[in-house]
């Protein structure tokens, strides 16, 4: 396994999973072999040549199996490539992108265990019907109607692609006869 790439995705309402396979099928039309998971799916990152790890942000923070993810493979994050993104609605809002730089306070607890070489911050979507908890989709629809937030995807394909396209220097992509 250890020419495979690895995507390790936290989510709660799927839209971090879109992000991952769109990170995954950009690396592998690099020439990369990729595998795409939950992080929960991953007991060993270790066989991994490259890693990436994504999470939601709830309450300003990565959702704690990611963290826990991170956790648990410190010892392989912090010995090859690793690159970290976080999805949010905050960066959706209009004039969202003025707390990028809070956004990426999301990603302080990770860089403590292990340095990304790469970190994405994007846009998510807020499917309120898919929401697991009452109260939190009551919440959402209260902050829809007083107009703090859109519901609906706002993922911005492009960016994601962008980004992925980034981490092949990174990840030793891109060159002749790496694979
Ligand atoms: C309970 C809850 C808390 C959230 N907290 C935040 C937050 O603090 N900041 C933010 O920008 N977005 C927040 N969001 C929005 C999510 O990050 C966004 O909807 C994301 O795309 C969800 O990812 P998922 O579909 O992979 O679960 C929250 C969403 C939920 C459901």
């Amino acid at each position: 396994m250890e020419h495979k790439i690895l995507v390790a995705y936290a989510t709660r309402t799927g839209s971090t999973r879109g992000v991952a396979e769109k990170i995954g099928a950009t690396l592998s039309g690099a020439g990369a072999e990729v595998e795409v998971l939950p992080v929960q799916a991953v007991k060993d990152a270790a066989p991994y040549r490259a890693i990436v790890v994504g999470s939601p942000i709830h309450g300003n923070q990565w959702l704690p199996e990611a963290l826990q993810f991170v956790r648990l493979q410190q010892a392989a994050l912090v010995s090859r490539p690793f690159a970290a993104f976080s999805v949010c609605m905050t960066l959706a809002m209009r004039g969202g992108e003025q707390y990028r730089p809070a956004v990426a306070g999301s990603l302080t607890p990770v860089r403590a265990l292990a340095r990304p070489v790469s970190e994405g911050l994007f846009a998510g979507a807020l499917l309120i019907r898919r929401i697991p908890s009452l109260g939190d989709r009551l919440k959402f629809r209260l902050s829809v109607l007083a107009g703090v937030w859109t519901e609906g995807d706002h993922r911005d394909w492009e960016a994601i692609q962008a980004w992925a396209e980034g981490l092949q220097p990174h990840f030793a992509l891109g060159m002749a006869g790496v694979k």
